[in-house]
């Protein structure tokens, strides 16, 4: 018997004291723990006991704080999650043998991205460096240095964000290893130095794959994450990223391409990892 299954008759045993009974079914099943805090997904009629339900959430599962799920959005992928239970939300999850710290009501860390996570520290080789574009809190890099001692330059734009990806560097002992840099990576000025390339970003990836193609070297394996809609696939993402690579003196070579996600309805978050060769 799992964990979920003995907590949910716990929850549903105190609030079936406290709420009308047509609303106990409507109390999530499903939730996400990230760290020491709890991620629930809450449905509008339960908005007048969003507060106590929080709690008894809380205090069933041992978490320190609990957030409403919402969506995610902006440049830097932030979330807008509301505060329901607690104050203190920064957290160190541990997955794969990698800790992230990270504050769970402003930074995204999604679960359904840890089949990802965990394949960058398979596919890593060491002595190769690695520059990760998007890097965020370290989500798809940290991985490979730590199981795999690959060498990683960070760029992550937001100085929230980057707070964090400098702290997990040094919380996974891999300060050696992997250097963050606090800037767009468009302004990021080397060129032809990696062997592989993390662009783990969505909706607008594409705007910055000249620029991934002048961080490769004249060969190199680029990681190019795209949100893409069902009707265009399986053609898209990559007819697009092949013909701004050869706009670019680039052949582009499809290796594998994965589901990371449903982004929206009828649309996906994809993967493909893709060999570039210099014409
Ligand atoms: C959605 S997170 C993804 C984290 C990780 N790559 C993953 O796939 O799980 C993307 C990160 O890229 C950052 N970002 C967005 N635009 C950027 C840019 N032009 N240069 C550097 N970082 C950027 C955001 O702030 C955010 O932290």
């Amino acid at each position: 018997m799992t964990g979920t299954q003995v907590i949910k008759p716990r929850i549903r045993e105190i609030l079936s004291k406290e709420l009308p009974g047509e609303l106990i079914r409507l109390l999530p099943k499903h939730w996400v723990q990230i760290g020491d805090v709890l991620i629930l997904p809450l449905r509008p009629e339960l908005e007048p006991y969003k507060s106590r339900i929080a709690e008894v959430y809380a205090e069933v599962i041992g978490v320190k704080a609990v957030l409403r799920k919402g969506r995610i959005g902006g440049e830097f992928r932030e979330t807008n999650y509301e505060l329901l239970y607690g104050n203190d939300t920064v957290t160190v999850h541990i997955e794969n043998g990698v800790k992230y710290k990270l504050d769970a009501a402003k930074v995204m860390f999604s679960p359904a991205n840890v089949k990802e996570r965990v394949r960058m520290a398979e596919v890593a080789r060491p002595g190769e460096l690695v520059v990760d574009m998007f890097a965020g809190i370290g989500h798809l890099s940290l991985p490979m240095a730590v199981h795999k001692g690959t060498r990683v330059i960070a760029i992550e734009k937001s100085p929230y964000t980057f707070r964090f990806l400098v702290e997990n560097i040094w919380l996974n002992g891999v300060q050696d290893l992997m250097t963050p840099y606090n800037m767009d990576n468009r302004d990021f000025p080397a060129e032809s130095i990696a062997d592989r390339i993390l662009m783990g970003y969505v909706v607008t990836t594409h705007k910055f794959i000249p620029k991934a193609l002048s961080i490769a070297k004249d060969e190199a394996v680029i990681h190019y994450h795209n949100t893409v809609p069902e009707k265009l696939r399986p053609e898209e993402p990559f007819a697009t990223f092949k013909r701004i690579a050869r706009e670019h003196g680039y052949e582009a070579e499809k290796l594998n391409e994965l589901v990371v996600k449903r982004y929206a309805p009828g649309v996906w978050h994809v993967v493909v990892d893709v060999r570039v060769y210099k014409r």
